[in-house]
């Protein structure tokens, strides 16, 4: 799984071929999509129309809305189709709502048929997280949650990290909340690296081991989120962005 990808939550459907491919183009091989953004045809479209071999670009996509095993089933094979995919590289809860041990069940039997490479969870902070663990076979490869230099996740972090899940970012930009690219702490680290505040938020969380994946429609700044690979936070520069966590989501969801 690549570390750092593209996400296309409220990138509306007519536009989302185009940022996809242009993404794809400039480097990146792991998209970020879900049932509910309804872009997942113009996602797989886009993989298609790339001539970039299938086993090369990695699909997320998030299960919404599920009640139980048996619509998980019919709803995974609603996302192959609108993929035009034999497989899903990682499929997500997109949340804890609904019956989630019977809608993992039904993950763990769509991996078993080879339908998915890997399962795993979206929003479940540690209770969830736990309980799911408890009542399932699989560990989930990926927990996609709420995370950038505002809100750090370092609990959850570090229950994952034994555990053996991946923290993955959503918002890794906050989504622009908090005024991130006017942020004096982040200004400073990223003039004294040569760097873009975007960069240093998202390499801030590449050093702590969390996959990214920020979201944008302007192809000048997909080729600047990716390159985030060829310089490296001092321990002060670190702790300095830790200080900015605010103990709270930006948005108020999970
Ligand atoms: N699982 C979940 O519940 C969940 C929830 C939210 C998001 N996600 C996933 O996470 C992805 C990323 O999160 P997000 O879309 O909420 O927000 P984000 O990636 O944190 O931020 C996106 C915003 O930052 C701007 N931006 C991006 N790169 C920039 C740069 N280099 N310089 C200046 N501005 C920049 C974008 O504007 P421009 O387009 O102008 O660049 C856009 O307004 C989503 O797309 C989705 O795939 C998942």
């Amino acid at each position: 799984m690549p570390v750092i990808g593209y996400g296309t939550y409220q990138t509306p459907a007519s536009i989302t071929e185009r940022c996809v491919s242009e993404a794809l183009s400039v480097g990146y091989r792991l998209i970020d999509t879900a049932q509910c953004y309804g872009n997942e045809r113009e996602v797989g479209l886009a993989c298609r129309k790339s001539g970039i071999a299938r086993d090369e670009i990695f699909i997320t996509t998030k299960l919404w809305a599920c009640r139980g095993y048996r619509d998980t089933l019919h709803s995974i094979d609603g996302s192959l189709k609108k993929l035009d995919s034999d497989y899903i590289d990682l499929l997500l809860i997109h949340e804890p709502t609904g019956d989630v041990y019977e809608i993992y069940r039904a993950m763990e039997t769509a991996k078993r048929e080879g339908k998915l490479r890997a399962i795993g969870v979206s929003n479940f902070l540690s209770e969830r997280y736990l309980d799911l663990i408890n009542h399932s076979r699989i560990i989930p490869a990926v927990n996609q949650v709420e995370t950038h230099v505002f809100r750090q996740q370092r609990k959850l972090r570090e229950l994952e990290r034994q555990i053996g899940t991946v923290p993955e970012s959503w918002s890794p930009l906050a989504c622009g909340q908090n005024n991130i690219f006017r942020n004096p702490v982040l200004m400073e680290i990223a003039r004294a690296n040569g760097k873009s505040v975007s960069q240093i938020a998202l390499r801030f969380l590449l050093q702590l081991g969390i996959v990214v994946i920020p979201k944008s429609t302007n192809i000048d700044h997909m080729k600047e989120n990716l390159a985030v690979l060829d310089f490296e936070l001092s321990p002060e520069e670190m702790t300095a962005i830790e200080n900015l966590e605010v103990g709270r989501s930006l948005f108020g969801w999970w």
